[in-house]
């Protein structure tokens, strides 16, 4: 099953991190930035640590987000987590390949020092976060092989941009931010990498979450980030395809491999062509990928 729902939890918080490899999260990322105020960043830096090496194996994969790379605390962030071998690293105000590769370097040292196998370390960038990155959101083809998933925020970026709010007078994303979402989707594609939706931060309205997640999965996202437990359901269920689909996408496949040698047949009085096989082994992909 491809990763469907990634769980914030603060570095700092016994509580949240005891409760969350509970809640049926496929991914949790332990925060060591904006959740974490810097006067507890030593403390959280040890506590993630401890975390990845008491969990290592069973349970949702553990990443990490870490400080900006121009913080002057992502250095310390990653020699002290490293040891614990996550799956990743979240990287939060990234700017394109460029970044992917620098972080990928330091990974690489720490790996030798640590022995963990070479590469292993994946990077899920959050790159539209600066009004650079949103500029380069084309590019991460040549990001490298630890490219693991793009994923995309509207606060940072109203904020990098003095804007007083990321939302129109009736609730939509300003276009801005709907573009930062497009444009964080087809950077995603043209990587070849899992595009994973934004927030959903008033975690008291399942319905919004609902509607929200469906609307992503449609656009060919394939997950999304969780603040709150009970997010984690409707996330989960939002991106895994229903018994209808699935089989009608097996009906699609069987009906092309019934039909060689056709580029275009027809299934139920509906005309199918090369993008509905494509749709449907697309979607039996993401119940086989893991
Ligand atoms: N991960 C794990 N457990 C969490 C959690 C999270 N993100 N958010 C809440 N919980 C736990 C709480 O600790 C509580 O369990 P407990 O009673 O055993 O302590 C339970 O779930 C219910 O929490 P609730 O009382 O509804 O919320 P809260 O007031 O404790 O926390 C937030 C609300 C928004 C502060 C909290 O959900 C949170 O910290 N979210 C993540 C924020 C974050 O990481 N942001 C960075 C990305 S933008
Ligand atoms: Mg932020």
């Amino acid at each position: 099953m491809a990763l469907r729902s990634f769980l914030f939890v603060p570095g700092d918080s016994e509580r949240k991190l005891a409760k969350g490899d509970t809640v049926g999260a496929d991914a949790l990322i332990l925060d060591l930035e904006d959740s974490v105020d810097i006067s507890r960043l030593p403390v959280a830096r040890g506590m993630v640590r401890e975390y990845l090496l008491a969990h290592r194996g069973a349970g949702p994969q553990l990443w990490v987000r870490i400080n900006p790379l121009d913080s002057g605390l992502a250095l310390a962030d990653l020699a002290e987590i490293v040891r614990g071998a996550p799956a990743g690293i979240m990287l939060p105000k990234g700017c394109g390949a460029r970044d992917v590769i620098l972080l990928g370097q330091y990974l690489s040292a720490l790996e030798a020092r640590d022995d963990i196998p070479a590469g292993s370390i994946g990077i899920l960038p959050v790159a539209t976060e600066t009004p650079q990155a949103m500029f380069a959101l084309g590019e991460f083809r040549d990001a490298g092989p630890r490219l693991r998933a793009l994923t995309w925020g509207g606060e940072d970026l109203a904020a990098a941009m003095g804007a007083s709010t990321n939302r129109q007078e009736n609730g939509e994303y300003e276009f801005t931010y709907s573009m930062a979402r497009s444009l964080c989707l087809l950077g995603a594609h043209a990587a070849g990498v899992a595009a994973i939706d934004t927030l959903w931060a008033n975690f008291r309205d399942a319905d919004g979450l609902r509607r929200d997640a469906a609307h992503a999965r449609r656009a060919g996202f394939t997950g999304k980030i969780a603040i709150h437990p009970s997010q984690v359901e409707h996330i989960n269920a939002a991106f895994t395809p229903s018994d209808e689909e699935l089989a009608r996408a097996r009906r699609i496949v069987k009906a092309f491999a019934d039909s060689q040698g056709v580029g275009t047949l027809q299934l139920d009085g509906e005309m199918l062509d090369r993008p509905h096989l494509k749709q449907a082994q697309r979607i039996l992909a993401m119940m086989a990928a893991e």
